[in-house]
């Protein structure tokens, strides 16, 4: 029951605009960790490139969330949709906007 409650706010924050505090704190450890993994580990680049405000400040928005929810095709950038919302995609990159080393 608590389990069901739990995934209930999951979902729901998930979809709900601004994620929560909590849920923020989720996806900067994602960021660093899951994306750092080919990014870098301070968003510098490696495997793929850097990501930081100033490598991606003339890139619009809905190319970088695309890419982000759906990866791209015939390169090592996977899709994250089944993990990220739009809203939360649309957060990420946002805060990318502001991240610098
Ligand atoms: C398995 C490796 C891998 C992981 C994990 C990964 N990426 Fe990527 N990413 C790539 C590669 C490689 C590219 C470049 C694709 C290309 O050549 O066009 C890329 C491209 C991107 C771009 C476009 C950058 C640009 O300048 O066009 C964004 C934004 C991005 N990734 C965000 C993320 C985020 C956010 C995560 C974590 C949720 C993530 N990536 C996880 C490999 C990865």
């Amino acid at each position: 029951m608590k389990a069901c409650l739990l995934a209930l706010v999951l979902v729901t924050e998930a979809w709900a605009g601004t994620p929560s505090d909590t849920r923020q704190q989720q996806l900067i450890h994602l960021l660093k960790h899951d994306c750092g993994s080919c990014h870098g580990l301070t968003l510098q680049g490696g495997l793929g490139p850097a990501l930081l405000a100033e490598a991606i400040a003339d890139k619009a928005d809905a190319f970088l969330l695309t890419t982000i929810l759906n990866g791209r095709k015939g390169t090592a950038m996977p899709p994250w949709r089944d993990f990220i919302s739009p809203a939360e995609a649309q957060w990420l990159v946002s805060y990318l906007r502001h991240h610098q080393n």
